[in-house]
């Protein structure tokens, strides 16, 4: 529960960004604070060093003078080395080139050998500085410094000061910085809240108009142009609500088609027993001959609802298609074998010509279905002793069936609507041979469901050809 409720908390945009410019700032701000304080404390440090050396250098010209290296003895000397001791809070020491201490600040050394290898070195004209900078009490700068004079060693002198005020200077700096830290840190923490909130306020608006949308209040388009990245998602949307939309569109249309269709054989089954009920002593004959009619819109009724029930099946994605490897030829030899009675009763000649024996994988009962439905129109919207032709073909990747006839036609414009559910060119035509305009809708969506085409080219009064293209093996 509470590992949700942090998972959703960090899952956040929002917070995500608020913790990046967030550590961004405190990190760029800590750096900074470091670099400069790290900056001042090395060039504090130099100077001082600076400071000494050239002390050094003047004290080192002036024991020369009195020729202290040689007789330790000038009070003149004695007073510059206690004064810089005083001055640098440290000890003098200075050394002849036999590193023998001639003179300590403390007074503690006097006479003796030095051991020190860095004061050794020196005697071989090295300059030496090190530094200690621990707190206040030990933080000094050391510096070892021959003495020479025209080019030669005459000893050296080794200096200790004390870097107090750097440190204490530091002290200081640090605790300002911290202040001036907080207040920075509070100010970008600030910064990186208001910056969140505001740079993803389009979000929120997106999802409250798709909400809007969702609960109804609103259909319109939605816009929220703020960054290149709202304008995908909302142009996105957007589109998706046009196909929602369309798509209703068409069902509604649909619905309305086939309760209309439905509606028509009830109409005419109603007017047919009114009239019969309104007659009481109508005679047998007539009974008959209103009884065939209605019994005959039953039928229509019927076959509506049959085609209307393959279609929504086929719909359904979640009828597969049953794939099975199908001899064409001979399967197409079955259907038009279903079909002879018809063409014969019509005097429609029914012809099927084939290049060589096709196997392909198809539904065995869809495909069926294609053939019979495109071969049924050629013979019913054909004229009295007229031709009907099914032609097989096949390439190494698709097998075509074109069924062509010598039949009314239709125009032009026409073909674009004949997969459209209900639709008929001549409505007395369809009605007159039994049709539902389904037959065609029911072609297209099995060849679709084949991966395949369909195309329609027709001629009013000439003829119409169907070419159906499917692939040989089913992916
Ligand atoms: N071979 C054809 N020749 C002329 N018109 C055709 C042909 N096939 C289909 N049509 C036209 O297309 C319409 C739709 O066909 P279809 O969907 O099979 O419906 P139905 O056959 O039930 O009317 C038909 O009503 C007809 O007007
Ligand atoms: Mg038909």
């Amino acid at each position: 529960m509470i590992r949700q409720r942090v998972h959703g908390f960090f899952k956040s945009l929002r917070v995500r960004f608020f913790l990046i410019l967030a550590l961004v700032g405190l990190s760029a701000c800590t750096i900074i604070r470091y670099a400069i304080l790290a900056n001042y404390e090395k060039r504090a440090v130099e100077v001082r060093e600076e400071e000494m050396k050239e002390h050094l250098d003047t004290l080192g010209r002036l024991l020369l003078e009195e020729d202290f290296f040689q007789n330790a003895s000038s009070q003149k000397a004695k007073a510059q080395l206690s004064l810089m001791s005083d001055i640098y809070e440290g000890r003098i020491l200075v050394v002849n080139p036999e590193l023998q201490f001639l003179w300590d600040s403390e007074g503690e050394l006097d006479g003796t050998v030095a051991v020190d290898d860095s004061i050794r070195r020196s005697m071989e004209g090295e300059e030496q500085v090190q530094e200690t900078l621990y707190d206040e009490t030990t933080s000094t700068v050391t510096i070892v410094y021959p003495v020479t004079e025209n080019g030669l060693i005459r000893g050296a002198l080794w200096a200790q000061g004390s870097t107090r005020p750097v440190v204490s200077m530091m002290r200081i700096l640090t605790t300002k910085a911290n202040r001036i830290q907080l207040i920075v840190i509070l100010a970008i923490l600030f910064f990186a809240m208001i910056a969140s909130e505001i740079l993803l306020r389009p979000f929120d608006r997106i999802t409250r108009a798709i909400n809007d949308i969702g609960a109804g209040y609103s259909d319109e388009p939605i816009s929220v142009p703020d960054y290149l990245e709202t304008e995908q998602i909302t142009g996105a949307f957007n589109r998706l609500q046009s196909r929602v939309k369309a798509l209703d569109d068409s069902r509604q249309e649909f619905v309305s088609n086939v309760s209309h269709e439905l509606k028509t054989p009830l109409t005419s089954i109603k007017v047919l027993s009114d009239t019969l009920l309104s007659q009481p002593d109508a005679p047998t004959e007539m009974y008959r001959d209103f009884l065939k009619d209605i019994s005959e819109e039953i039928d229509r009724e019927d076959r509506i609802i049959n085609d209307l029930l393959t279609l929504v099946k086929a719909d359904k994605q979640a009828a597969p298609l049953n794939i099975t490897q199908v001899n064409i030829n001979e399967l197409t030899e079955i259907v038009m074998k279903r079909l002879r009675p018809i063409a014969r009763q019509r005097n429609v000649d029914l012809t099927m010509e084939s290049t060589r024996e096709i196997h392909a994988e198809v539904d065995e009962v869809k495909f069926s279905m294609v053939v019979m439905n495109l071969v049924e129109n050629a013979i019913k919207y054909n004229r009295e002793g007229g031709w009907v032709r099914v032609e097989l073909d096949a390439d190494p990747r698709y097998f075509t069936v074109k069924v062509s006839d010598s039949g009314i036609g239709m125009p032009e414009e026409e073909l674009a609507h004949i997969y459209d559910r209900f639709y008929r060119v001549d409505k007395s035509r369809s009605r007159e041979i039994g049709g539902t305009g389904l037959g065609l809708s029911v072609v297209r969506q099995a060849v679709t469901a084949h991966k395949g085409e369909i195309e329609a080219s027709s001629t009013e009064g000439v003829g119409t050809i169907f070419t159906v293209r499917l692939p040989v093996i089913h992916s």
